[in-house]
């Protein structure tokens, strides 16, 4: 895709500036430690900041590195993720610790290619490992926010290689780091996926949207990696599967305590599943008797 250098260059600084004067004072923003970064980023993925930063300096002191997370249980990982949901992040940060430390030195890579074959790293955590632990150049963070700016900016919807491909060619060289960061904190505090501050916003001129005087539909509905919001948590799977987790924390839950456990006292059947699926997740092991706990 051409970049326009003539805007992009305007934006660029507009944006940075921005950042400079208001972007928000994050403990994850005063480190370019990686396994800090990756903590912070698999922490905020589907969290809210506000609910990550009670919890992220305690994990860290906890875990300080990869083989120091290796070496405790899967279960104390699980136990010490109460509170911030989806719990599947922290079988997975466990899984890259191990792969981490054991098949790296404990450091990890510093590459595209070996970040993504750890295990629960995709390309979101990964360009954010590389942009906001090594400021690399020319990789565009691309997150739900990011998404949203960019189809916006362009005016229309995009797809998934051109999404990336102008995340990527709006990156200016050297500044990689406060870039992305830049985006996110547009995308959380201006550029929101609901009633957007386009009064407040400092690249509103560069934004083929907002220069068109916001016609409906929005480009960033339907365009790639702009999520539709997360699904309705009462009453549904995930939640009873979220209950099952917070009771197996407290300690081993017997077969005849799963449908109490997960909330549905009347759904043995449906407790069942729930459960089964936990099991497959890695999040929890049965034993012969039928009792759930913790993976060990
Ligand atoms: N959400 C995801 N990554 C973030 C970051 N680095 N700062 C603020 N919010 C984020």
């Amino acid at each position: 895709m051409a970049a326009d250098p003539a805007v992009g260059d305007d934006r660029t600084e507009r944006l940075l500036a921005w950042f400079g004067d208001g972007g928000r004072d994050l403990p994850w923003r005063r480190t370019r430690d990686p396994w800090r970064v990756l903590v912070s980023e698999l922490m905020l993925q589907q969290t809210q900041v506000a609910r990550v930063l009670p919890r992220y300096e305690a994990f860290l002191d906890r875990w300080p590195t990869p083989a120091a997370c290796a070496a405790s249980s899967v279960a104390d990982v699980v136990t010490a993720w109460a509170g911030l949901g989806y719990n599947r992040r922290a079988v997975n940060l466990h899984r890259c610790a191990t792969a981490v430390a054991h098949d790296h030195g404990g450091r990890l890579p510093a590459d595209l290619a070996g970040l993504l074959a750890l295990p629960g790293i995709g390309p979101y955590t990964a360009r954010a490992v590389l942009a906001f632990a090594h400021e690399a150049d020319g990789v565009g963070v691309l997150d739900t926010n990011a998404a949203r700016i960019l189809a916006r900016w362009t005016g229309r919807p995009l797809g998934r290689a051109e999404a990336q491909d102008a995340a990527d060619l709006a990156v200016p060289e050297g500044r990689s780091w406060a870039w992305n960061q830049a985006m996110l904190d547009l995308g959380a505090t201006v550029c929101r996926k609901r009633a957007p501050r386009c009064d407040a916003c400092p690249v509103a001129v560069d934004c083929a949207w907002r220069v068109a005087g916001n016609p409906e539909p929005d480009p960033a509905v339907g365009s790639a990696g702009v999520s539709g919001g997360q699904s309705r948590f009462e009453g549904s799977d995930r939640q009873g599967r979220g209950r099952l987790v917070d009771a197996l924390r407290a300690g081993p839950v017997p077969a005849h305590a799963l449908p109490a456990a997960t909330g549905w006292p009347d759904d043995p059947d449906r407790a069942s599943r729930v459960a089964a699926t936990l099991v497959a997740d890695g999040l929890a092991r049965v034993d012969p008797t039928g009792t759930h706990h913790l993976p060990s």
